[in-house]
């Protein structure tokens, strides 16, 4: 086992009917004025937004508003957030949606309390020396950023998604309802379990032996959101399941899945993120789409984690060949993909790159050839066009 830190600051306030405690959460944080942040309008056809309105009013809490966030965010409306904070002189900014709107409220709060172009974080130019506080209302069960130090955001100046992580935008309070969460599409459901589980398994395909306990956790963990994800598929309402799935996206992103290991592989969500940049997919969508391709040209670099993972996760009966029962487990998981309507390749994603756009996807994720990517092997750019190009269907 590795050495580690683990840090989990964010208050969580989980269960039917939670979001009625936000104003008094907010009241706690002891701010003068509140940013209440949003999507593209899911949470006013639900009626969420006027709940919240009313929690804040009823808490005596002065508050403004800027929705508008979509899916894969935009620079653009971070920018719009942090000049709006600036003149109206918020304190404190209050997330209700799922990841985009977190990760967009993350990059208004840096961007208020740092002087300069808040890019230059994501472009890792420099780093972030504070963060106005966030706290965060989930809507959905996905990229657990409620609980997470990251924050992913699209520059469409060139069309990059680049992340940035630091500890300083953990959100001080996460209120989590998995009733909430009932109101989701199937494909953004299905798209969240994706991506709570390879949130675990980023971090499980590592180089570390010996973790036991962080293995049994992980292991658990993406069980349980199969099972979950699979009831969901036929019962959207059902509580338990939705509660489950959420409260394993948070775990499986808060660090807890990864402590002992040497932070995991992470390749696939690289991949991924350009893939988002480029074409707009849903996130956990487009992991499904490469994570084969990924595991097939790195399982020969580590074929007993595989093997262990297909054993110990994807219940594939241990054979004799080692190989030969991790690559069962590929297919095993490919074949949960598909039973929850997630695609296995780029063309099921909806999307069909030229080889050009292939080749520009390596380099954008390649940073211009500045940085290899992954742990289980490491990849360069080149490694990474082949995974993009078997991943094509
Ligand atoms: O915008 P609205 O109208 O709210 O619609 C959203 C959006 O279209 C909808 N939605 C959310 N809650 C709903 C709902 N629809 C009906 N009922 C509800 N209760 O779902 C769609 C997707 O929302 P989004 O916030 O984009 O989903 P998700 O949580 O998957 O976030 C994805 C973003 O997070 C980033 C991804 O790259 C992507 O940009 N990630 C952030 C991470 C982090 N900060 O730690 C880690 C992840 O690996 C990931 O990269
Ligand atoms: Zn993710």
């Amino acid at each position: 086992m590795e050495n580690f830190n683990y840090y989990t600051p964010t208050k969580v306030v989980f269960g039917r009917g939670t979001e009625e405690q936000v104003g008094e959460l907010v009241r706690e944080q002891e701010c003068k004025k509140v940013l209440v942040h949003y999507g593209s309008g899911s949470v006013k056809r639900s009626g969420l937004l006027d709940r919240i309105y009313g929690s804040l009013d009823a808490a005596g809490i002065e508050y403004i508003s800027l929705g508008g966030v979509v899916p894969n965010p935009r620079l653009s409306l971070v920018y719009e957030g942090i000049r709006i904070c600036k003149e109206e002189g918020v304190d404190f900014i209050l997330a209700v949606g799922g990841g985009s709107v977190i990760d967009s409220a993350k990059a208004i709060g840096y961007g208020v309390a740092n002087e300069g172009d808040v890019w230059d974080f994501y472009e890792k130019k420099r780093q972030a020396k504070a963060c106005l506080p966030i706290g965060v209302v989930l809507t959905i069960s996905a990229a657990g950023s409620e609980m997470s130090d990251s924050s992913v955001i699209t520059n469409e100046d060139g069309w990059l998604k680049r992340g940035y992580s630091s500890d300083l935008g953990r959100a001080r309070f996460a209120v989590m309802d998995p009733e909430l969460t009932m109101t989701l599409p199937k494909y953004q459901t299905a798209s969240g379990c994706t991506d709570i589980m390879m949130h675990t398994m980023e971090r499980y395909f590592n180089q570390v032996e010996n973790m036991e306990l962080t293995d049994g956790i992980s292991e658990h963990l993406i069980r349980t959101v199969m099972k979950n994800a699979r009831i969901l598929m036929d019962h959207p309402d059902d509580y338990n399941a939705r509660a489950e799935v959420m409260w394993a996206g948070s775990l499986s992103h808060n660090g807890l899945t990864g402590c002992g290991t040497d932070g995991g592989d992470w390749a696939s969500h690289q991949l991924e993120h350009e893939l988002g940049g480029m074409f707009d997919v849903a996130h956990g969508a487009g992991l499904a789409a490469v994570w084969g391709s990924w595991a097939r040209y790195v399982v020969d670099a580590r074929p007993e984690r595989f093997a262990q993972f297909a054993v110990n996760v994807m219940g594939v009966e241990k054979g004799t060949d080692e190989m030969e029962t991790a690559l069962r487990g590929i297919e095993a998981m490919e074949d949960f993909y598909r039973s929850v309507e997630m695609p296995v390749n780029i063309r099921e994603l909806g999307v069909d790159p030229t080889d050009e756009q292939l080749h520009e996807l390596a380099e954008k994720c390649s940073h211009f050839r500045k940085r290899t990517i992954g742990c289980v092997k490491k990849l360069d750019v080149d490694d990474m066009y082949r995974i993009y190009k078997n991943a094509l269907g």
